[in-house]
């Protein structure tokens, strides 16, 4: 540590709700006490981003502040929106035919409450544009784009996606298309295969391998998933995933594996 080979997120739980609270807190200097403003007063919202301080100075010391800098995708304008949007694009492993994005989708900081679940539309703009700057390679061929972010970005039950899939969706069968999602948030194992207007998209939902019983679903064990690209001659070709879970003390491999392979402009379709 630091790598710059681990890739990032913040979830829900990485947004400071004391530092998101802080745009409502007045002092009153004669008195030397503070006050808490009215939830409508909302104060100085541009303060609420220092509820991801902590993530990045976590983020810091796990990927590096080079790496995190250089992959950075977020607009230059001083947006609140923005700054809250943490997107980045990782290119360093083109070579092997892969990219990755990232984004956080706890998102917006609320000063009254927990982080909504909105991904901000700009900032899949900015990915877009990036992930477009080098040209496909081996001709026409695009590269397999790997996304990640918290929440789930198809449509859910209750607070298990984001709230504005139809962004994530359009932005899905944009240039190039999104091969492969990585999500957490609901502690569940689970793999959907998703096809649009556009868009064909891999969803692996991770299980925790950390969280205690009282906080996860019920009948969900502890576990992680594991997922396994293919490649002949420098080209992935095929995509496996499974799972493991935490049984009585024994790691146990959930199968049989699901595999899907590679079509000509670089999605995943299920083979038979
Ligand atoms: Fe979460």
């Amino acid at each position: 540590m630091p790598s710059n080979r681990i890739l990032l997120v913040p979830g829900n739980h990485d947004v400071c709700l004391p530092f998101a609270a802080a745009p409502r807190i007045g002092l009153r200097g004669k008195q030397k006490t503070f006050t808490l403003g009215r939830e409508e007063d909302n104060g100085r919202a541009e303060l609420r981003a220092y509820a991801l301080l902590p993530y990045l100075e976590f983020a810091r010391r796990i990927v590096g502040e080079a790496s995190l800098k250089a992959t950075c995708v977020t607009g230059t304008s001083d947006s609140l929106d923005e700054s809250e949007s943490i997107a980045w694009v990782v290119d360093q492993f083109r070579h092997l035919g892969i990219v990755f994005y990232g984004l956080n989708t706890a998102r917006p900081i609320d000063p009254n409450s927990l982080p909504g679940r909105r991904v901000h539309a700009h900032s899949l703009n900015h990915i877009k544009e990036r992930l477009q700057l080098r040209p496909p390679m081996r001709g026409t061929e695009q590269p397999i784009v790997v996304g990640l972010a918290h929440h789930c970005p198809l449509s859910g039950e209750g607070d298990r996606s984001v709230t504005n899939p139809l962004d994530f969706r359009t932005f899905f069968s944009g240039d190039p298309m999104t091969a492969l999602f990585l999500h957490g948030h609901a502690h569940e194992r689970g793999f959907k295969y998703e096809e649009g207007g556009g868009y064909r998209v891999v969803v692996s939902s991770a299980p925790s391998p950390t969280v205690r019983a009282d906080k996860r679903l019920e009948d969900t064990l502890r576990g992680f998933a594991m997922i396994e690209l293919e490649r002949e001659v420098g080209r992935v070709t095929r995509l496996r995933q499974w799972h493991y879970e935490w049984s009585s003390h024994v790691l146990e491999k959930r199968g049989p594996a699901t595999s899907y392979r590679r079509t000509p402009e670089g999605t995943f379709v299920p083979e038979p």
